[in-house]
C-alpha cells in the first residue's frame, strides 16, 4: 500500500484559501516543514506576497472553487513538475452574509456559502484526486468546522455546509480504505482571521464579535493540526481532529 510518507522531501501540497487566515497559517507551516506548497485563491496580490515571503517553496495559484472550469484546468495552470499534488487541504470557505435567522437571508446568499464551502470543496478534490489514485498516495485534508457537528441558531447554512463537509469527508475516507489515499478532517472551534470581517464587511462588527467570544484560536492552532495528521507514518490515519479553544473545552 502506498501512502503520504513522514518524510516530507520532494512532497507537494495544495492550499485552497492561502490568501488569508488558516490557509496561509498552513502553507507557511507546511514550507517551513520541508514540503513545496501551491498557494491557491483568488486574490492574485496576496498569493504573490505570500509566496515571495516564503520562497522557492511556494507557488501561487489563482483558483475560485465556484468556477468549474477553474478547479477543473488547475493542474494544467501548474508547471509540470508541480501537478504531483500529494496533499490537498481543502480551506477555502466563507458565511458571508451569515449569523442571521434563516428567513433574513437571500436565497442566493445561502446558495454562494454552499457553492464554495461544499461544491468548491468537492471539485477541487474531484480536479486532484485522479492523480492520488494513479500514484497510489495522496492525502486529502478537509477544512471542516464544529459547526459540521453541532450546529447553533443563526447558522442554518453555514452548519449545513460544513455538515456537508463532515459527511463527505466520512464517505471518501470509506471511498479509498486500503489505498494509498487517507482522508482527514479538522473540525475547529472559534479561529481568529479575517472571517468575520469577510461575513460582515465591517471591521468593527468583526473585532468585536472576536472580543466578545473571548479566548480564540489563532490560524497556526490549526495550521499545525494539519501538520500533524500528514505527518503520520503510513499505518495511522487522523480521520477527525476537533480543535477548540481552551476556554471552550
Ligand atoms: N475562523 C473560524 O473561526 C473557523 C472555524 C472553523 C472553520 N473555519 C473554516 O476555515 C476555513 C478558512 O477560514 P478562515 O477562518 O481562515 O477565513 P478567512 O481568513 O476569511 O480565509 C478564507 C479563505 O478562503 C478563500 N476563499 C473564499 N472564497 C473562495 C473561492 N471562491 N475560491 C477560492 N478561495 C476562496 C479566501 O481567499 P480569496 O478571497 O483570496 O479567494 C481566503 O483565503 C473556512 O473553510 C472556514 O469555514 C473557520
Amino acid at each position: 500500500m502506498g501512502s503520504e510518507s513522514a518524510e516530507p522531501g520532494g512532497r507537494t501540497a495544495l492550499v485552497t484559501g492561502a490568501s488569508s487566515g488558516i490557509g496561509e497559517a498552513t502553507a507557511v507551516t507546511l514550507a517551513e516543514n520541508g514540503y513545496r506548497v501551491v498557494c491557491a485563491a483568488r486574490s492574485e496580490d496576496r498569493l504573490a506576497e505570500l509566496c515571495e515571503r516564503i520562497g522557492g517553496a511556494a507557488r501561487p495559484l489563482v483558483l475560485d472553487v465556484t468556477d468549474a472550469s477553474s478547479v477543473e484546468g488547475l493542474l494544467s495552470r501548474l508547471p509540470e513538475d508541480w501537478r504531483a499534488i500529494d496533499i490537498l487541504v481543502n480551506n477555502a470557505g466563507h458565511d458571508e452574509g451569515g449569523r442571521r435567522r434563516f428567513d433574513e437571508g437571500s436565497a442566493q446568499t445561502w446558495a454562494h456559502i454552499i457553492e464554495t464551502n461544499v461544491i468548491g470543496l468537492i471539485r477541487a478534490t474531484r480536479a486532484v484526486i485522479p492523480g492520488m489514485i494513479a500514484r497510489d498516495r495522496g492525502h486529502v485534508v478537509n477544512i471542516g468546522s464544529i459547526a459540521g457537528i453541532s450546529p447553533y441558531a443563526t447558522g442554518t447554512i453555514y452548519s449545513a455546509s460544513k455538515h456537508a463537509v463532515h459527511g463527505f469527508s466520512e464517505a471518501l475516507r470509506l471511498d479509498f480504505a486500503g489505498t494509498g489515499i487517507r482522508v482527514t478532517e479538522i473540525l475547529p472551534g472559534m479561529v481568529r482571521t479575517s472571517f468575520a470581517l469577510n461575513r460582515w464587511h465591517d471591521e468593527a462588527r468583526a473585532e468585536r464579535f472576536y472580543d466578545d467570544f473571548g479566548e480564540c484560536l489563532v490560524p497556526e492552532d490549526i495550521a499545525r493540526s494539519v501538520l500533524f495528521a500528514v505527518q503520520q507514518p503510513a499505518n495511522v490515519v487522523v480521520s477527525q481532529l476537533v480543535v477548540v479553544p481552551s476556554a471552550q473545552s
